[in-house]
This record gives structure tokens, sequence and C-alpha cells, in this order.
């Protein structure tokens, strides 16, 4: 975990493009051998704190994390569930240029501890959760 509540409390958080680059650092962790395609995730709480997580693959296919996922876990297992921004980078080749959007599974997973504006930093622009989740199953369906 990387503390960054100093620059949180400064207002702006931690800038969009050091999110990305936290991602694309994070991507260097990827185990990825069967599909060669490197993922990194950089997620902002809303006290400051930054996780990072990366895809974890497996022999049994299916059994795959995504890079968000991991570093949703990551933070819901130390006590973080509130988050503001999460940056995503994948690449099969290091380069980062290509937007590596996020998956359905994750942003169902992202869903249940972020609000409609989460803010989602990609390599083509910065996006809030709403724009590519508008409606989503929620506990509030169950009621
Ligand atoms: N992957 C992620 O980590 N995040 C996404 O949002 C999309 C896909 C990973 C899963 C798998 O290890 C590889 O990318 C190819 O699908």
């Amino acid at each position: 975990m990387v503390r960054n509540a100093k620059l949180a409390r400064e207002g702006d958080c931690v800038s969009n493009d050091e999110l990305f680059q936290a991602a694309v650092k994070a991507a260097g962790m990827a185990y990825s051998k069967y599909s060669g395609f490197s993922v990194g995730a950089a997620l902002l709480t809303d006290d400051g704190k930054l996780f990072t997580g990366c895809n974890i693959e497996n022999a049994s296919y299916s059994l795959t994390n995504c890079a968000e996922r991991t570093s949703i876990f990551k933070a819901v297992s130390e006590g973080y569930v509130k988050f503001v921004a999460i940056a995503i980078a994948g690449s099969i080749d290091k380069d980062f240029s290509k937007p590596c959007y996020p998956c359905g599974a994750c942003l169902q997973v992202m869903s249940e501890f972020c609000g409609n504006d989460l803010k989602i930093v990609l390599s083509d622009g910065v996006y809030k959760l709403s724009d590519f989740l508008p409606k989503r199953f929620s506990e509030e369906s169950m009621k």
C-alpha cells in the first residue's frame, strides 16, 4: 500500500496521470503467462490511500482474476471500502496507449463499493462508472 494521504488532503488527490502511471507500474507484476496481456490497476480510497493490483491468471483459465478486482480485494481486505478513482492500464507489448476498458465482472465489483461518480482513468480519457454501467444490480434490486 502506498500512502498518499498528504496529497489527498491538499484537495486534488493524486493526479490522473500519477494514478495511470501507478497502474502501468502495477502491470509489471502481471501473472499473465497464458494470454500475454498485462494489466495493472491503481485504486484510490476516499482518504487518499492507493492500492495497486495486476491480473493473475491460472492454468484453469476461468479462475483468472483481473487487475481491477485484485486491487479492490486488496483494499477491502485491509478495511478500505470507499473508493474515488481507479486507473487501468493494459498492454500486450508494453505500449499502454491503447485503452483497456474494464470488463463487466470488474464493473459489477466496482459498483459494490463505489458511487456512480467513481472516476475511471484510462489511456484515452477519464470516465465515470456510470459511463460504463448506467444501470446496476445492487442490494436495492433485491428489496
Ligand atoms: N483483464 C484484466 O485484468 N482486466 C480487464 O478489465 C480485462 C481483462 C485480464 C484478464 C486476463 O488475464 C487478460 O486480461 C486477458 O483477458
